[in-house]
C-alpha cells in the first residue's frame, strides 16, 4: 500500500474564537486589506457586521463580496477576483457554508494568476500561487475549511468543476461552534448528512488510506449521535460543537482521499437544478450504500459497527444489511425529503443526470465500479422511494 497525507492548515477550534480573528490572521501574515467573501443569507443573519467591526478596530480595511450562489458559479468567482485586484486587497476570509468558502478559494487563485475557473480544471493554466486565505465555516457540513478543493459550477454548461490543489487549502481555519447555533433546521440536517457522506465516501473510496480511515471513523462516531441531538435542540452548544468537530474530521478524511458516487449524483442534481448540496447527498445516500455493499460486505460491516448499527457478533452480511437499514432510518428521522419531492426533479432529465454523474471525476473512486446503467438504476430507485 502507498499513500500520502498532506495538511498545512492551522486549525483553531472553540466557541467565541471568531472574536480573536484579527490576531489569528495577523499571525499568518495577511496584509491590511481583507476581502470578506460570504453569501447574502449569512449577511442577513447579522453575523458579518461584528466580525467586520472587530477587524476594523484592529486596523484592517474590509470589503465584503457576497455574489455567492448556493452552488457557486464560475462567473461570480471571476468577478470576485477582478474586485480583489482592482481594490488592491491583500487577503481573503471566506465566511459561510461550502458555497462561500469554495468561492473564496477560487478567488484566491484567479486573483493571482488570472483566467477562468475552467482553465485550471481543464489544464490550460497551471496552479502557481494563491492569495492568503482564512476560512470560517458557519455550517457543520462541508469540511471545505481543511480541503484542497473547491466545487464550482460552469454557468454555461451546468458542469460541476472541481478545482483541486494543495495550495487551495487555507492557511487558517477558524471553527467557532457558536456561529452554527442559528442555522435553520433544514440546512442543519442537510449539511450534517453531507458531513457524514464525506466520512463514508472518504473511508470507503478507492483512494482511502489508514489516515483518512482514522479520521473518517472518528467523524462517523461523532456525527451519528450528534446530528439528531442538534435537530432536537438547535441551541445545544455541546451538540453543535460535536457536529462542527465531526464535519472537520470528515473534511480531514475525504480531503486527502476522495468522495464517490453519492457526490457524483448529488453534484449532477445540484448542477442541473441548483439543489442544495447537502440535500442532494441525503436523498442518494441510502441507495448508493445499498449498491456499494454488494461485493464489499466486510468493508461495510466495519462501517456498520463504527456507526453503532451492528455488533461484533453480526456476520458481514447481517452487519451490512443493518447499515443500510440504519442509515435509511437515520436519514428519515432527520426529515429529509425524497428525491421526487425536490423542486424541478423530473425523470425526463435522467439521461442528462446520468451523463453528468458519470463524467464526474470521482466516479472512478467509488468502491464498486459504477456504470451509466447503474447511475440510472440509482436515480430510479431514489425517485421511486416510498415515504
Ligand atoms: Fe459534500
Amino acid at each position: 500500500m502507498m499513500f500520502t497525507y498532506q495538511m498545512g492548515t492551522q486549525i483553531e477550534f472553540g466557541p467565541g474564537l471568531v472574536s480573536r480573528l484579527p490576531g489569528l490572521v495577523e499571525g499568518i501574515g495577511f496584509g491590511k486589506r481583507i476581502m470578506i467573501v460570504t453569501d447574502p443569507g449569512i449577511q442577513e443573519t447579522g453575523l458579518i457586521s461584528p466580525i467586520k467591526q472587530t477587524l476594523q478596530a484592529a486596523g484592517y480595511q474590509t470589503l465584503v463580496y457576497q455574489e455567492v450562489a448556493p452552488n457557486p458559479r464560475d462567473v461570480d468567482c471571476e468577478a470576485g477576483a477582478k474586485v480583489y485586484v482592482e481594490q488592491g486587497m491583500t487577503g481573503v476570509i471566506g465566511i459561510g457554508g461550502g458555497s462561500a468558502m469554495d468561492t473564496a478559494k477560487a478567488i484566491t487563485l484567479l486573483s493571482q494568476t488570472g483566467g477562468r475557473v475552467s482553465d485550471y480544471v481543464d489544464g490550460a493554466r497551471p496552479y502557481e500561487c494563491v492569495a492568503p486565505l482564512a476560512l470560517v465555516p458557519t455550517t457543520a457540513g462541508t469540511g471545505s475549511e481543511v480541503t484542497r478543493s473547491a466545487v464550482i459550477t460552469e454557468s454555461s454548461t451546468h458542469r460541476k468543476m472541481t478545482l483541486k490543489h494543495a495550495m487551495l487549502r487555507p492557511l487558517l481555519a477558524v471553527l467557532d461552534p457558536a456561529l452554527t447555533l442559528t442555522v435553520p433546521p433544514a440546512v442543519t440536517s442537510a449539511t450534517g448528512v453531507d458531513a457524514l457522506v464525506h466520512a463514508i465516501e472518504g473511508y470507503t473510496c478507492r483512494s482511502s488510506s489508514p489516515i483518512t480511515q482514522a479520521f473518517g471513523a472518528a467523524a462517523m462516531r461523532v456525527i451519528i449521535p450528534a446530528l439528531p441531538r442538534v435537530m432536537q435542540n438547535p441551541t445545544d452548544l455541546a451538540a453543535r460543537s460535536d457536529m462542527l468537530q465531526g464535519s472537520l474530521l470528515a473534511g480531514l478524511c475525504f480531503g486527502a482521499s476522495d468522495v464517490a458516487s453519492v457526490h457524483c449524483l448529488a453534484e449532477a442534481l445540484g448542477g442541473l437544478y441548483d439543489t442544495p448540496h447537502g440535500l442532494a447527498n441525503a436523498v442518494f445516500l441510502p441507495h448508493v450504500l445499498r449498491f456499494n455493499v454488494v461485493g464489499h460486505e466486510a468493508l461495510h460491516a466495519d462501517l456498520s459497527q463504527i456507526m453503532g448499527f451492528a455488533s461484533r457478533e453480526d456476520t458481514p452480511a447481517e452487519a451490512s444489511t443493518k447499515l443500510v437499514e440504519g442509515i435509511v432510518q437515520w436519514v428519515r428521522h432527520l426529515g429529509i425529503p425524497r428525491l421526487r419531492d425536490l423542486p424541478k426533479v423530473s425523470p425526463a432529465d435522467f439521461d442528462e443526470l446520468v451523463e453528468l454523474a458519470f463524467a464526474n471525476g470521482s466516479t472512478p473512486s467509488n468502491v464498486r465500479t459504477v456504470s451509466r446503467g447503474d447511475y440510472r438504476e440509482l436515480l430510479l430507485s431514489a425517485y421511486e422511494e416510498q415515504g
